[in-house]
């Protein structure tokens, strides 16, 4: 099958983690039978230095002409100092919204094999699966912009929502937790914010249409100490986009390293972008040292999300825990050790890895 990728390498590290990709697409591509096309386009930092914008014309549709899009990352001190609104993250947030994909997913599962890189204590990570769903194109990130401004003096932030906003994103969380351990904590303020009073109601509501679901209201400190006193007491976690950025990150610390979690930002019709949680990382840029697998992990979520190619991705998942189970890890897992594999050597485990699996499945038949 022919499939048109997007591919969005951004700043930073993001250039040296999407090879990472394109190789472990290209190994599944010979195996499966598959033809991946990629299509190179600009974005944040590295548009605004061709471009003179962090989201050109051309680069949208590049991304509307594809099947699914691969973003690396975006950002650095270069460009810092740049207006609000030239600045490479606003790259990142018109593409999100440009494309109109909501819905983040963000999976966060505890491996066996790094159980020591994670800061909490083994006992309370062991068997840590679960899912942040996040609103990506609403609230504060997406303020009325007649309402946003700075004076210097007082400053407007605004957080607005309409209720379908909030139902299409509730609807993704209740049907994520119905397809696998049918338990949702629904995370808001709904103790302070307006807002989250009505996105309590909207749960409310949807949860007659989900009678599988056990369904709970959290606020959202109480989940962010519930999130490393008992990590694995969640399953699916729905929440607004500010809550969902701030949980992720928290959460990332379960694997031991934000260069682990991968995501997907998707349309209601399948369309998604692919991107790692973590951002381009300039401190450690050009350095060989930067974890491909958070990419390389979205990457198969693109092929489980947009092709519906689930051997193809579990294929990729399992590469990668048996990498880690061999005891191979990026220097973000191992605390800078020097035995620590480079991003380039970490690609070619991943991909031997599943050409090896491939070599297997040959003689298997071999023998039949
Ligand atoms: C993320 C990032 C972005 C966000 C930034 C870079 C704008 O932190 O994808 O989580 O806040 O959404
Ligand atoms: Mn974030």
């Amino acid at each position: 099958m022919k499939r048109k990728v997007a591919v969005l390498p951004g700043d930073g590290i993001g250039k040296e983690v999407m090879e990472g990709s394109m190789k472990v697409l290209n190994a599944v591509a010979d195996r499966f039978g598959h033809t991946f096309e990629f299509h190179f386009a600009r974005i944040g930092g590295a548009a605004i230095d061709q471009e003179g914008m962090p989201l050109p014309e051309e680069t949208l549709n590049t991304c509307k002409k594809s099947d699914a899009v691969l973003l690396g990352a975006v950002g650095g001190p270069k460009w810092e100092n740049l207006p609000g609104h030239l600045r490479p993250e606003r790259g990142l947030l018109g593409i999100r919204k440009e494309l109109g994909l909501f819905a983040n997913l963000r999976p966060v599962t505890a491996f066996d094999s790094l159980i020591d890189a994670s800061p909490l204590k083994a006992d309370r990570i062991k068997g840590v699966d679960m899912l942040i769903v996040r609103e990506l194109t609403g609230g504060l990130y997406f303020g009325t912009p007649s309402e946003r401004r700075n004076n210097g003096k007082e400053v407007v932030d605004t957080l607005h929502y309409t209720r379908d906003e909030m139902e299409r994103i509730i609807d993704q969380g209740f049907e994520a937790a119905q397809k696998r351990n049918k338990k949702l904590t629904s995370v808001d303020k709904a103790n302070v914010l307006e807002s989250s009073r009505m996105w309590r109601e909207v749960v409310e509501e949807k949860a007659l249409n989900y009678p599988d679901v056990e369904v709970e209201h959290m606020l959202v400190d109480a989940a962010a100490m519930k999130l490393v006193q008992n990590p694995a007491y969640f399953d699916v976690i729905v929440t607004e986009n500010l809550f969902g950025d701030i949980l992720s990150d928290e959460a990332s610390m379960i694997t031991g390293s934000l260069g682990m979690l991968p995501s997907a930002s998707l349309r209601s019709d399948g369309f998604g972008m692919y991107e790692p949680v973590h951002g381009s990382a300039p401190d450690i840029e050009g350095k060989n040292i930067a974890n491909p697998l958070a990419m390389i992990l979205s990457s198969a979520m693109m092929l489980k999300y947009s092709f519906d190619m689930n051997e193809e991705a579990e294929s990729i998942e399992k590469a990668v825990k048996e990498v880690l189970d061999a005891g191979y890890y990026t220097s973000d897992l191992a605390n800078g050790s020097p035995k620590a594999l480079g991003t380039d050597a970490m690609i070619k485990k991943v991909i031997y890895q599943l050409e090896e699996a491939d070599a297997t499945a040959g003689i298997m038949e071999a023998y039949a």
